[in-house]
């Protein structure tokens, strides 16, 4: 049975409020191997303002339904399908095209169940951030508890999390962020030391830390900031960049690349996705951040929630600097 439905869609790419726009949609047959969702929470993250404008790593053909993450109630599921059932609450397979109130995927790529209670808002967050910020501290370089590691763009939704599965993982943060005033929200999130970005970081990390040595270094922001990071690190040290926040090469200086061996290196979730992981990893690894998440240990910000009827503002907030948080859509919360 097929229903008319509420989606959000782009056919060109621009400018994200210009660009989206909010339709009536006929939800998809559900086939013998599928399941159709009804979509409780999807957030929009940095990566999907990017898709929108045309700028990210993977463009989707157009037009589109944009949303790479989400959780939703199974409300229907074809006669093969053994996996999951009606009304389990589960995490959206990635990059199903979220903003919209039903959406239907192969039931076999449902890979990550959760409890009925807890809130859908945080868990609607697992598919991208909390991997990212698992691959950084577990993929770059080997880390033992007590070791310190530097991050920048500290109060993100990808650097809370850091900050907390670092502390389940007994590693030590010190957490960079481009204004003043973030102090106590760092402490919330479980950070250790907190900065603010400057060409001094590195005389300030130094004294913040007792001059301990920091083997990796996690740069969402490049430009100037990867040089800064750098002059944290211990010689020998890693730079994982994993974000184009600035729009800026990253910068390092020739001296410390050669001098003092410090690498620099990038990490892309997708890559880990669809190229180098298999599916038992990418199942042990969500089945440990999703257990983290039910239980509150890990968790991020929320500053606003919106119907898909207002996804012009909502874009427009979430593209907006110094908010106190993630921007998440609602899609089945109006009619
Ligand atoms: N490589 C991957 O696989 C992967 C996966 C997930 C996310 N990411 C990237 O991770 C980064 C963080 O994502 P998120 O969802 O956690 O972000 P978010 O929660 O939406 O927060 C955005 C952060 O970026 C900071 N920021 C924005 N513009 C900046 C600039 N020009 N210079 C320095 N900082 C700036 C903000 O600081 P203020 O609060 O001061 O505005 C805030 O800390 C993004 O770049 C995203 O694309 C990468």
């Amino acid at each position: 049975m097929t229903a008319t439905k509420k989606a959000v869609q782009f056919s060109r790419t621009g400018n994200p409020a210009d660009v989206v726009e909010y339709i009536d949609m006929e939800t998809a047959p559900v086939g013998d191997d599928d399941a159709l969702i009804d979509v409780e929470a999807a957030a929009i993250n940095p990566s999907h303002l990017l898709t929108l404008s045309g700028s990210y790593g993977v463009q989707p053909e157009l037009p589109a339904v944009p949303g790479a993450e989400g959780i939703g109630i199974i409300g229907e599921v074809g006669k093969n399908v053994t996996n999951v059932k009606v009304g389990d609450r589960v995490m959206i397979p990635p990059y199903s095209g979220t903003w919209r109130q039903q959406v239907v995927v192969k039931a076999s790529d449902i890979a990550v169940m959760f409890p009925e209670e807890g809130d859908p808002v945080q868990m609607a967050m697992i598919m991208a951030n909390p991997p990212t910020a698992w691959l950084l501290l577990k993929s770059v370089v080997d880390l033992e508890p007590g070791d310190w590691v530097i991050q920048n763009a500290g109060n993100s939704a990808v650097g809370q999390y850091v900050m907390q599965l670092a502390g389940i993982y007994g590693l030590k943060t010190v957490n960079v962020v481009r204004r003043e005033g973030l102090e106590d929200f760092v402490t919330a999130a479980g950070g250790d030391v907190c900065a603010v970005d400057g060409p001094d970081l590195g005389e300030r990390v130094k004294a913040a830390t007792g001059g301990a040595p920091i083997k990796l270094a996690i740069d969402a922001v490049a430009g100037e900031a990867t040089q800064h990071l750098a002059d944290c690190l211990a010689d020998g040290g890693t730079i994982a960049n994993y974000g184009l926040l600035s729009k800026q090469p990253c910068q390092v200086w020739p001296d410390d690349i050669i001098f003092r061996e410090i690498t620099l290196t990038g990490v892309w979730l997708t890559l880990w996705l669809r190229k180098y992981s298999t599916p038992e990893e990418r199942h042990a690894v969500y089945s440990e951040l999703a257990g983290y998440i039910a239980e509150g240990r890990m968790h991020a910000a929320v500053e606003a929630t919106y119907p898909l009827s207002q996804i012009k503002e909502a874009v427009t907030h979430a593209a907006r600097g110094e908010r106190n948080g993630k921007v998440i859509l609602l899609p089945n919360s109006e009619g």
